[in-house]
């Protein structure tokens, strides 16, 4: 079956948003760039929490049946960044084209993309995509996504056309 309107979650992961001291510009940015592919069923902001990360991805996979989930936050190198690992224990396999082509693309932009651990990768039926956490890194990140996602999910929902597509894009 091939969706019209995506549902899609958005978790953003901070230890400080989580507790209210920094306000989620990343989140509501995601909100406003998916709005042309789905409806934002679920909004979330919790800490740099392993195991709460991996409960909230399960649930928002295994009982809410989301279509996409977007991460953002979590995905470098301090000691408390930790979102990467928890999708990686989620997933049942990896897309690594999406995030190769997050970071080939961001290595244009700043040396320091090569930083973020970013993974894609698909549970049951759902996507689930890491992005950094910073309002800037996300979209830039994102919007190389965007051009695909519609494929991408048409086909996560059994969509059975040809990939070929006549004009290369
Ligand atoms: N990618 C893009 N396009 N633009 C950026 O500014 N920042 C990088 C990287 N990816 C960045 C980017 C930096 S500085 C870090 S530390 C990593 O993303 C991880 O970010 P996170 O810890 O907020 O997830």
């Amino acid at each position: 079956m091939i969706e019209e309107s995506y549902r899609v979650g958005i978790l953003t992961l901070s230890d400080k948003g989580s507790r209210g001291e920094r306000e989620d510009e990343s989140g509501v940015l995601l909100a406003e760039m998916v709005s042309k592919l789905g409806n934002v069923a679920r909004y979330q902001v919790i800490a740099d929490d392993q195991d709460k990360i991996i409960m909230m991805l399960k649930s928002w996979v295994d009982d809410l049946h989301l279509d996409l989930i977007l991460t953002t936050g979590g995905t470098g190198l301090s000691p408390r960044d930790v979102t990467p690992q928890a999708t990686q224990a989620v997933l049942d396999y990896q897309v690594t084209g999406m995030a190769e082509a997050m970071r080939s693309a961001s290595l244009n932009i700043t040396p320091r993309a090569m930083l973020s651990r970013a993974v894609v990768g698909v549970r049951q039926q759902t996507l689930i995509i890491n992005l950094p956490g910073s309002p800037r890194a996300a979209r830039e990140n994102f919007e190389v996504l965007l051009p695909v996602l519609p494929h991408a999910l048409a086909k996560l929902n059994g969509d059975p056309a040809d990939c070929a597509v006549p004009d290369r894009q």
